[in-house]
């Protein structure tokens, strides 16, 4: 992890939408990596950006139970409240108002090339939300309000924290003080771009009509490993080495699957099953993936049954972030010319 060029000392940021129930993309993408973070002891503050999820419509009912269960997965997936910072984005209301300045900052060119807007609003854009075209200056607006030097997420969101690095650029250069640091976007692992189990062209996601395209984790072991067993696949054996998974989409998820969940590199899943067919391989796969994932379910299902707890648990992360955003919005109406005069 290189640390950008100033004053700033190391602090991690990142958030996940609670939009729907967390997968193994999400996982391994960066859930596990966020676990990693924490581990490693640098500061970390991690997110349920509920702001971003209503950028489409939500049920509200349904959005609650999902944020909760989404702060569950955290948990049980090894995020301890009381070394990260763990919260919701609407309790800290310095997100929206850091939001607003970026508007102001960021270009309507910037947002009309981002792939996530043009794949999201598809072809029928006049009928998108204004959110939804806003949504990456929304995002510069949590990672730059903790003044966060790194960022990790999954492949998909690279163009956006790229985004927030021109943001922070510019309002640097246009106030002319050297206030918002350049944040690096932490892309590691053998799995920053989980793919669907039925199409191993296309992403794994919560959206996806099909569940049998993707492991939820909160999927019990029968259903992991159904999903595993009937995933797409061809009829070839494993090839001796990685270029030989080049071309075949699905072979090579699978493949990147099992080294992220058992944390080797793709090579070392290659070496011990070359030339070994699906027959084998899947089983194995199935088994690694309940064992590692099958405890996170139970743990999530034990912390559900707690909801004030979860609540308490996101009251306090808010708490604790809200410290942190506020000297930094205060200080960004400052330099942008706003008045700041209230006692309270
Ligand atoms: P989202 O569910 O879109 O809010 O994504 C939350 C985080 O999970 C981001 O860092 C994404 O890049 C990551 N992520 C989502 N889907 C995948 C996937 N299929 N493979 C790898 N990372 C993913
Ligand atoms: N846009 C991210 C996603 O869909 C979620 C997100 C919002 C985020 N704010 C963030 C990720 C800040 C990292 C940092 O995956």
């Amino acid at each position: 992890m290189s640390t950008p060029k100033n004053q700033f000392s190391p602090r991690i940021f990142s958030g996940i939408q609670p939009s729907g129930g967390l997968t193994l993309g999400n996982y391994l993408g960066a859930l596990k990596r966020f676990v990693e973070k924490q581990n490693e002891g640098i500061e970390t503050i991690y997110c349920l950006v509920d702001l971003h999820a209503i950028t489409v419509w939500q049920d509200p009912a349904r959005l609650r139970d999902q944020t909760r269960e989404a702060a569950a997965g955290f948990i049980a997936a090894g995020i301890d409240p009381k070394r990260s910072i763990l919260f919701n984005q609407s309790q800290v209301s310095a997100h929206a108002e850091l939001g607003w300045i970026f508007n102001c900052v960021a270009r309507m060119g910037w947002m009309n090339r981002m792939t996530q807007w043009k794949d999201k609003a598809g072809k029928d854009s006049e009928k998108a939300s204004l959110g939804l075209f806003a949504y990456p200056s929304l995002m510069a607006a949590d990672i730059l309000l903790y003044h966060a030097t790194h960022v990790p997420v999954g492949e998909d969101q690279k163009q956006h924290v790229e985004l927030c690095r021109d943001i922070a650029a510019k309002f640097n250069h246009d106030y002319g003080v050297d206030f918002f640091p350049i944040t690096q976007p932490v892309i590691e692992g053998a799995a920053t771009r989980v793919m669907s189990l039925r199409d191993g062209t296309k992403k794994m996601s919560k959206s996806d009509p099909s569940d049998a395209s993707r492991i939820n984790l909160t999927d019990d072991s029968d259903t992991i490993a159904q999903k595993f067993r009937k995933a797409k696949t061809d009829s070839e054996p494993l090839p001796e080495t990685l270029e030989g998974l080049k071309d075949r989409p699905d072979a090579k998820n699978l493949v990147n699957i099992f080294a992220a969940l058992s944390d080797q590199s793709p090579t070392e899943v290659i070496n011990q099953y070359a030339g070994q067919g699906f027959g084998t391989f899947k089983p194995a796969l199935a088994d690694l993936a309940v064992e590692k994932l099958s405890p996170i379910a139970n743990e999530m299902k034990r912390l559900m049954a707690d909801p004030a707890e979860i609540d308490r648990i996101l009251g306090d992360g808010a708490d604790r972030a809200d410290v942190i955003a506020q000297p930094i919005l205060a200080r960004t109406l400052e330099i942008t010319g706003m008045i700041r005069s209230r006692r309270t």
